[in-house]
């Protein structure tokens, strides 16, 4: 043996090693596949790891909307950033996905019934921490109890947008009541005040600088969302084509309508009136 090696640690008796310390036997051994066919373990394993980018996007956005919520937006602005690049990740695994035919697919497609994306709760965390709130979107997660109050929560708490107009009011750019204590849980609905509260932000970037960096990193997010929804959207064409989904939707019908959603409004209608 050389000296490179032997003073590496090899007795894990006592504290951690790497395989204990990250679980790797939870972690490696939640892949079960229910069938033999090839392209099952890439299904699951895409799955589990647009799960684990969720998780820390969740954690990363929960704690940049507590900073937001205290007035400071520069930890803030490290957390999005971080949301951003693991977005960037989320939307380029669809390239691995999409080495999956449909007769791969099709192997192995009876057997998971009824089970969809469209059941992820960390999904809809997301889609409501960003705004997008749809009381509806409740109802699959109704059975597991953890997850229904963790989404009724997020569902009738501000979200990241309501944060941000809450920071353009205190900096002086006055907002009315009905949009600063709107019921949270209802869809938000653009309006022409916090369009020309953005507006000013764009127009004195100089005495708003930390409102108008926080705007593009939002605006960033959103850009990256859609992206997301997007090759989502191409990848389950090429997949099922315009069958129906498994979760019970009319399949890319559903996923199309979903690109007109707009979570940050104001933002992006700025850009037209400077
Ligand atoms: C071949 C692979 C895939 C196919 C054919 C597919 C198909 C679909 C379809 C048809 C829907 C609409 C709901 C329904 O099932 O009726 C959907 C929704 C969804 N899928 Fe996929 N999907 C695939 C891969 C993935 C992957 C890898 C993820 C990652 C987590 C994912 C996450 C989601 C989410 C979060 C939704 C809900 C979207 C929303 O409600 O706006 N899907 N998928």
């Amino acid at each position: 043996m050389t000296d490179t090696y032997k003073s590496a640690h090899t007795d894990f008796k006592t504290g951690f090693s790497y395989t204990s310390y990250l679980k790797l036997e939870q972690l490696l051994g939640a892949q079960e596949c229910l069938t033999d066919a090839h392209d099952e373990p890439l299904f699951i394993i895409i799955h589990h790891v647009q799960e684990l980018w969720m998780k820390l996007m969740i954690h990363e956005l929960q704690s940049a909307m507590i900073c937001l919520e205290n007035a400071t937006i520069d930890p803030a602005m490290k957390m999005l950033a971080r949301v951003s690049k693991t977005q960037e990740q989320m939307a380029s695994a669809w390239e691995v996905l999409k080495t999956m035919t449909p007769s791969d697919y099709l192997v192995f497609r009876s057997s998971f019934g009824q089970a969809s994306g469209f059941q992820s709760h960390q999904y809809r965390l997301i889609e409501f921490l960003f705004g997008n709130k749809n009381a509806f979107m409740m109802r699959p997660h109704e059975q597991h109890l953890e997850h229904h109050r963790l989404l009724s929560q997020a569902l009738n708490a501000p979200s990241i947008y309501d944060l941000s107009l809450r920071l353009l009011h205190q900096a002086g750019l006055t907002l009315p009541t009905s949009i600063l204590e709107r019921d949270y849980a209802q869809p938000y609905e653009a309006s022409e005040i916090v369009r020309d509260a953005w507006l000013r932000v764009y127009q004195n970037t100089d005495q708003y600088w930390e409102l108008y960096a926080l705007a593009e990193k939002l605006i960033d997010v959103e850009d990256n969302f859609r992206r997301w929804r997007f090759n989502h959207l191409i990848t389950v064409e090429r997949v099922i084509g315009f069958k129906a989904g498994s979760g019970g939707t009319a399949g890319v019908p559903y996923l199309r309508r979903a690109l007109e959603i707009v979570l940050f409004p104001e933002l992006w209608q700025v850009r037209t009136a400077l």
